[in-house]
């Protein structure tokens, strides 16, 4: 994006007055996107080297639930899981979009036996792998978790896990393939679980119009000080949440304004619920474990789902 001919103090003055585009007119009013459009839109770079540095600054940063969940959240959202579903013992694991490593420390009270996690930021798969060196039985692959080259053989593992938000990250048109192709490789009883965001659990973190923050000593967008112009968007009747988020550098040698988009997906229970049954999943238990908590990246549903059993008497075409 061109450098404007003003300072940050005043693009930010110009950004919560008029909006983004008026400062870079080739950027879109939020407002008058179609939903294709949204769907369209680049993901966060996280298979960029430096992004994913950035990233993982953020995710081993207990004090925030921005990018990760935190060790004692996992352990609390794994401990309530357990409580509702008390036969459930994670065995062997597989984690898409798995971040720096949280679940596979804490599973390890839960039965775990292996664990697989795909993640596709280098300097977070580096982390993870540094972290359980030695550990021939954790192992972190990198990647897109959507590439067929990553998925693992037939009747792989016990457990599937997509944490913080992970099935929010895919439109209903790739989710639905790739929770297919998963539970494919799931054994008959395994457990799908999945904490994401549900329609069910509000707006709050993207409805509250332009802001701009100040960043001195750099954020996941960008190193050194800048300030974010940030809006939130909520489309097609909140089944698309967003952020468009602009950098602008604030240091002696301030570089271009940079564009970033977040996008989730957000199905209702009753949607998510057809997802799960057309990839031949049935639920069984669906909560709020952090239903006490004010922080908006913690309004999220837990939901487990197993893949049946085939029975001897059910006939081949109806084993799912
Ligand atoms: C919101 S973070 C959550 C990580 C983890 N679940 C946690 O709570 O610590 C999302 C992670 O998914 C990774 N990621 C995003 N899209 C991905 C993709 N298509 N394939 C693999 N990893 C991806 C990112 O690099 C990032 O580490």
């Amino acid at each position: 994006m061109e450098l404007v001919d003003r300072t940050p103090q005043e693009m930010a003055g110009e950004f919560l007055a008029n909006g983004a585009p008026s400062l870079w007119p080739d950027l879109p009013h939020l407002d008058g996107m179609s939903p294709d459009r949204i769907t369209a839109l680049p993901s966060l770079p996280y298979g960029d080297p430096a992004f994913s540095g950035r990233l993982l600054r953020e995710q081993t940063d207990t004090t925030t639930t921005d990018s990760s969940r935190p060790p004692d959240l996992v352990e609390r959202q794994l401990a309530w899981l357990r409580a509702a579903l008390p036969t459930w013992r994670a065995g062997q694991v597989h984690h898409p979009l798995c971040g720096p490593g949280n679940y596979a420390t804490a599973l390890h009270d839960h039965g775990m036996t292996s664990y697989v996690g795909i993640d596709a930021g280098p300097a977070v798969v580096d982390h993870a792998r540094r972290r359980f060196a030695g550990q021939d039985d954790v192992r972190f692959l990198l990647g897109d978790a959507l590439d067929p080259a990553l998925s693992p053989p037939d009747n792989a593992y016990d457990t599937l896990l997509l944490t913080y938000d992970a099935a929010n990250f895919f439109a209903p048109h790739t989710l639905r393939p790739f929770l297919r192709a998963l539970v494919e490789r799931l054994r008959g009883g395994g457990t799908v679980v999945l904490d994401l965001r549900l329609a069910e659990d509000g707006i709050r973190g993207f409805d509250e119009g332009r802001q701009v923050h100040r960043r001195r000593h750099g954020s996941v967008f960008r190193d050194g000080p800048h300030l974010l112009l940030s809006e939130g968007f909520v489309a097609a009747g909140g089944a698309l949440l967003g952020h468009r988020i602009i950098a602008v550098g604030e240091g002696t040698e301030p570089r271009e304004p940079e564009v970033f988009h977040s996008v989730l997906h957000v199905p209702t229970a009753e949607q998510l619920a057809g997802h799960l049954r057309s990839a031949g999943l049935e639920v069984s238990v669906i909560g709020r474990p952090f239903a006490d908590s004010s922080d908006p990246n913690l309004a999220r549903h837990l939901v487990a789902a197993h893949r049946p059993t085939p029975t001897p008497h059910s006939p081949p075409w109806r084993q799912s």
